[in-house]
This record gives C-alpha cells, structure tokens and sequence, in this order.
C-alpha cells in the first residue's frame, strides 16, 4: 500500500502521439498507466496499473489498425502484493522482493494472427549501443516500426524534447532532437503516408483485373 516499482516516464511522449492521432481523424483509445497529465481532446482513456491490465485493456481495444506502444512497462513484478506497508527490520536487511516476468505488451501486439493491427510501432529505451540494441529489438518484439531513444545520455525523461531515430525494415533515419508534440506530429505524418500506401495497394489487389 506504500512502495511499487515504478519508472521515470512522464507519459509524455504517449499522450502526444494519442493527441495528435485524434487530430489526424484517427479513433484512438489510450491505454495509460499512473502519470499526471490530463486526457488529450477526443481520445478515449483507460487507465491501468499493471502490466497484465495493459495488456487486457490492449487486447479488448482489438481490432485497431494502428498499435503504438509507448509505455514503459517493467519488465518484472513482485510476486506478490503486500496487504500492510513492509516495516524495516534490522535484523533482516537487506530484503529481497520475489519478481515475476510481466507479459510484453509489444510482443503480443505484434504478434502475426487475424487481429495483428497493419502497423505496430514500438519504442526502445536504450543506455548504451543505441542504434544496435533497437535494430536487435524490433526484430525480437516483431514490431514494424521502432522509435528509439537513448535515455542514458540525453535528458528524455519528463522532458519536453525528444530525439529520436526511427528504425524500420528499410533501416534508420534520425529525427533532429524536436518537441514531443512535434516528434507526435511526424510519427502520425510517416502514419498517415503507410495507412495511404496500404490503402491503394489493396484496393489494387481488389480491381477486377488484378492478377
Ligand atoms: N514493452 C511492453 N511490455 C513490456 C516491456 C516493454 O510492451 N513488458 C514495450 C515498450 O512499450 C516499448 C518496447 O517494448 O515499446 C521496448 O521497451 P524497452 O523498455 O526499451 O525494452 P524491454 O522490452 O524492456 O527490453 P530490455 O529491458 O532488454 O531493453
């Protein structure tokens, strides 16, 4: 009732990309964990506080065209959640917390099947071998997409900037260190631009004369 194991996201990132989803026409649900910023206009929230509510909470918003994972979900949990606050005992120090694996939000997401959204965008938080680490992550989380971010030498974290680098099957571009709300708007551009291209190649795979 006292501690968790939380991070330092402020949402910020994820609320801007819902927001300008909105914006964009898009019908967006935002799955969100504890942060303090309000709802963005149009956009239905949900709020969760585990891993495993935000993966529920993602799968029953299923089928989406678009999936966008922003989220800093932990990797690990505590097995078990204390009914009263864990008094400090002297003759026990230190304790030890037992963690299980939490789901991957991302990697369920992207996940091939029927109800696998035509664009899964994941983030990569890295500390070190930026570049190498994101290209190896979107390819292990199954992801098309991968905004990666190195969170170990750059101020990110609750800042209002990011700078990013956008890693596709195509390879990477970097983004010049921008606004949040700014990072938000090209993602939905770069968005808009497949939904376009998806869009005219299946209604090519549909003309009468089509091989
Ligand atoms: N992610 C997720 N569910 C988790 C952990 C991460 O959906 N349990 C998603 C994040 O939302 C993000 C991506 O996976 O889009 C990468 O998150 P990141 O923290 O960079 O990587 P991890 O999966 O935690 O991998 P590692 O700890 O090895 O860097």
């Amino acid at each position: 009732p006292v501690r968790f194991i939380g991070n330092r996201s402020s949402g910020k990132q994820g609320y801007a990309i819902a927001a300008a989803l909105a914006q964009a026409g898009a019908d967006v649900t935002l799955v969100s964990g504890p942060v303090a910023l309000p709802a963005p206009d149009g956009v239905r929230v949900v709020r969760v506080e585990t891993a495993e509510q935000m993966l529920a909470a993602c799968e029953a918003a299923l089928p989406v065209d678009i999936a966008v994972c922003a989220a800093a979900v932990s990797d690990y949990a505590p097995y078990r959640i204390e009914k009263n606050k864990i008094k400090k005992d002297r003759n026990k120090t230190p304790q030890f917390i037992d963690l299980k694996e939490n789901p991957d939000v991302l990697q369920r997401l992207s996940t091939p099947g029927a109800a696998r959204p035509s664009l899964v965008v994941g983030f990569a938080a890295e500390t070190e071998d930026l570049l190498d680490n994101a290209a190896a992550k979107r390819l292990k989380k199954g992801c098309d997409w991968l905004l990666a971010n190195d969170v170990g030498s750059e101020n990110i974290f609750g800042a209002d900037e990011n700078h990013v680098y956008l890693v596709t099957d195509s390879g990477i571009v970097e983004w010049e260190r921008a606004g949040k709300r700014d990072v938000a708007e090209r993602l939905v551009r770069e968005i808009c631009d497949f939904m376009n291209e998806e869009h005219h190649d299946r209604s090519d795979r549909n003309r009468p004369d089509a091989a």
